[in-house]
């Protein structure tokens, strides 16, 4: 990391029109941009359909930054930028998106060692969909992080309802939110340094 403060990207897991992400990552990207201590680079899976169902000749764990196309290398690189991710993710039928998966199966050197965090909306916060994806980043040897936001089913019509009363429900996780960005980016930084650090077997 040769930056002074860590780039993390958020990363937009639904891809459906109208959707509920629309309203909430707004709140999500402007607490992330009020932030003195950290770069962020919104990722959007809905804008990486250029990338096809996975069809790789070899496994990302293996071929490491071995792209195949424009649009898988021009992802790859901004993924490889960040130092952190945070993950804005819906739930369909206690998973998390296919169009997440999808981005998460084309990569691994630019996962590997960094931290992650999690805002789940749905009848539960996406907690299921959370819990998923907790066993799949850690396949990727990525670090999740503990603390999480949840964003209940009950709380959607006055998130959609816009302005103040929106404003309202995203006031009560304002606190959450701060404190899984800071643990996101204690681990950002201890990460970026033991990545950095040659005394390390693996890079
Ligand atoms: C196919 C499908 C399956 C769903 N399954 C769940 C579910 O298992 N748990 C849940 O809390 N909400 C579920 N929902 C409701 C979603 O939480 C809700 O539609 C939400 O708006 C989805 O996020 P999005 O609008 O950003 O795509 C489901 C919605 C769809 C369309």
């Amino acid at each position: 990391m040769n930056r002074t403060a860590p780039r993390v990207a958020l990363i937009i897991a639904s891809t459906r029109t109208n959707r509920l992400a629309d309203l909430v990552a707004p709140w999500v990207h402007a607490q992330l941009q009020a932030r003195p201590d950290l770069e962020v680079d919104l990722i959007d899976i809905r804008e990486t359909t250029a990338l096809p169902f996975y069809d790789l000749p070899a496994a990302p764990a293996m071929a490491r930054r071995h792209y195949t196309s424009a649009p898988e290398r021009a992802l790859g690189e901004r993924l490889d930028a960040a130092d952190g991710f945070v993950i804005l993710t819906n739930e369909y039928n206690h998973g998390y998106s296919a169009g997440l998966k999808n981005v998460l199966d084309h990569y691994f050197a630019e996962f590997e060692h960094k931290p992650v965090a999690f805002i789940g909306y749905g009848n539960v916060g996406g907690s299921r969909a959370i819990e998923q994806l907790r066993q799949v980043v850690a396949e990727l040897n990525m670090v999740s992080v503990r603390e999480s936001v949840h964003i209940l089913g009950i709380q959607f019509p006055a998130i959609r309802e816009g302005g103040a009363t929106a404003q309202a429900v995203f006031d009560t996780l304002h606190l959450r939110l701060t404190a899984m960005i800071d643990h996101l980016l204690w681990w950002a930084r201890a990460l970026a340094a033991a990545r950095d650090d040659p005394a390390n077997p693996v890079g």
